[in-house]
């Protein structure tokens, strides 16, 4: 019998083991770092080497486990859990952070990039999960989180590409969350705004940007540590009634 009202009230993620995909960069980074600081066993997917990431975890005296993979290629999917459960026996939760951004617009469209994103930001989100679903059926349970955007909320200039992906994986997580919440499986997404990753950065930190923040009603982008609290909190215990939503974290744009 599951125990849904003693929930640990500081989030703890003691004992849990989560498998974060695009950790090496940003703000899988910092759900990385923080979901360690919580108490959670880190295992990093992504296709470059994440830095000093294990060796901030392991100094948290949690387990650590890195990948270099593509999360288009569903064999390196495969790998990547089995060897998490190899090693850590099971799988809690897994945080679909790896994408990619990209900058186009309807009448300036090239068919090869959009292959390419929606292969990275929506196929590779569905197939990790579906991946990762199987294996938390037969743990008893587990807690998905998908990376969407405000750009999967409402259309952004030049967003083409980039927002029908965010939008469908906001859509595949409402999926995923009322097929899988019989196995106790939780599926949620959180949608930032502009967030001060690389990827923000390269995209936003020019006049573009300024005039961005203007229409944004606390008038600031986002830090990845901000991100990270939220999937700290979706991929806690205390968050069990939570399923299928989209936790926007976006100083209030898509409001207006
Ligand atoms: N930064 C923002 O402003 C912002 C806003 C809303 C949503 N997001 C979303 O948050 C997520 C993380 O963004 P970020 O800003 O931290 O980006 P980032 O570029 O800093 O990090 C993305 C990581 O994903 C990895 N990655 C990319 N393609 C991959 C692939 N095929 N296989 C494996 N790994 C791959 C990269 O190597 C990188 O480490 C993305 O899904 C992005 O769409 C970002």
């Amino acid at each position: 019998m599951i125990d849904y009202r003693n929930f640990n009230e500081d989030f703890s993620l003691a004992g849990k083991t989560a498998v974060i995909t695009g950790a090496a960069s940003g703000i899988g980074y910092e759900i990385a770092k923080m979901y360690a600081r919580k108490g959670a066993d880190v295992v990093s997917f992504d296709m470059h080497e994440a830095k000093d990431l294990g060796d901030y975890v392991k100094e948290q005296g949690r387990g650590y486990l890195a990948y270099v993979g593509n999360i288009t290629k569903t064999e390196d999917i495969d790998a990547c859990i089995a060897q998490t459960v190899e090693k850590f026996g099971k799988l809690d939760i897994l945080v679909n952070c790896a994408g990619i951004g990209v900058v186009e617009s309807v009448l300036e469209h090239d068919e090869d990039l959009w292959d390419k994103t929606i292969a990275v930001n929506l196929t590779g989100t569905v197939r990790f999960g579906r991946a990762a679903a199987k294996v938390m059926k037969e743990n008893g349970g587990g807690k998905i989180i998908n990376m969407g955007s405000q750009a999967g909320i409402v259309a952004l200039d030049g967003h083409l590409t980039y927002g029908s992906c965010k939008a469908a994986v906001i859509y595949a997580t409402k999926q995923f969350a009322m097929e899988l919440a019989q196995y106790n499986i939780n599926v949620n997404a959180i949608s930032p705004t502009i967030i001060l990753t690389p990827m923000g950065e390269e995209n936003w930190n020019n006049e573009k940007g300024v005039e961005f923040k203007k229409k944004i009603p606390a008038r600031r982008f986002g830090y990845p540590e901000e991100v990270a609290a939220c999937a700290v909190f979706l991929a806690s215990d205390a968050a069990s009634l939570i399923n299928g939503a989209n936790l926007v974290i976006d100083g209030g744009f898509t409001i207006c």
